[in-house]
């Protein structure tokens, strides 16, 4: 219990080679708990936050679309809900294990897609950004594989700019969340680095400029629920 507390409070966020080793083995280790955690921390909103995120994908009936970074496969469910051909990939073993999803899932790295050049309309992404070691790499290899006019859309934790929404935000994710993980899903550690790893990613302007130079046009942001969600889009050139 001592390590643990040092570690959530102290140790930097790792980077490079370690965060890439380190993310795989958090999730391998919390997706038996991810569905339910999820439910509980987001107080049963991300539905609706992934219910939205796919609608700004505005893709018709048939549309093949590439859950990036899928976990357990909710967002496969809701691009099925809406008619759209979904396919999933992660490369944490341990999510995969645990999908829940009918959609076809693949194993492998977000940096270098297992796809051919334009194979999706559209490319969705949930609670991941931040958790990709070299988003540049990661924004190319989307572009690659995304038809010309094909549709990117991310879905992201942030934090409110708003001072008392902000202070609820941090009582509820760096204080509640990390002990509700604890207690329910035996692993404070990861419960602690999921919030904290909201660091690592850039204001929403600066991920749009990404965007644009990866090869996207139409770069919009905004956020839901206060600021706590962000939702990041564009559309391939
Ligand atoms: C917070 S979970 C989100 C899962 C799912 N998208 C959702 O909305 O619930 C982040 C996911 O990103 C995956 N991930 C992180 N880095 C990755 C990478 N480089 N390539 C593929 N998946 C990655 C993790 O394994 C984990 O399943």
């Amino acid at each position: 219990m001592t390590v643990s507390v040092r570690v959530m409070r102290h140790d930097p966020l790792p980077e490079g080679d370690e965060k890439f080793r380190e993310v795989e083995r958090m999730f391998d280790r919390v997706a038996p708990d991810y569905d339910r955690m999820n439910r509980l921390i987001s107080l049963g909103l991300d539905r609706g936050w992934r219910r939205h995120t796919v609608g700004e994908l505005g893709l018709g009936t048939g549309a093949r679309v590439l859950d990036l970074a899928c976990g357990t496969g909710d967002l496969c469910d809701e691009l099925a809900s809406f008619e759209h051909v979904p396919v999933g990939i992660d490369y944490s073993a341990g999510m995969l294990a645990s999908a829940h999803t009918r959609a076809p899932l693949v194993r492998g790295d977000a940096a270098q897609l297992p796809f051919r050049d334009h194979a999706f309309d559209g490319v969705i992404c949930g609670f991941a950004l931040r958790n990709f070691v070299e988003l540049t790499r990661v924004f190319g290899e989307i572009a690659r594989v995304l038809r010309p006019g094909g549709r990117f859309v991310a879905l992201d934790a942030a934090v409110p700019t708003n001072p008392l929404l902000r202070a609820g935000n941090a009582i509820w994710f760096r204080g509640a969340v990390p002990l509700l993980g604890r207690l329910l899903a035996r692993d404070g550690d990861a419960y602690s680095y999921l919030p904290r790893s909201t660091a690592y990613l850039p204001p929403a302007a600066v991920l749009a400029d990404a965007l644009e130079e990866a090869g996207f046009v139409e770069t919009r942001h905004h956020t839901l629920t206060g600021g706590s969600v962000l939702v990041v889009s564009g559309t391939r050139a």
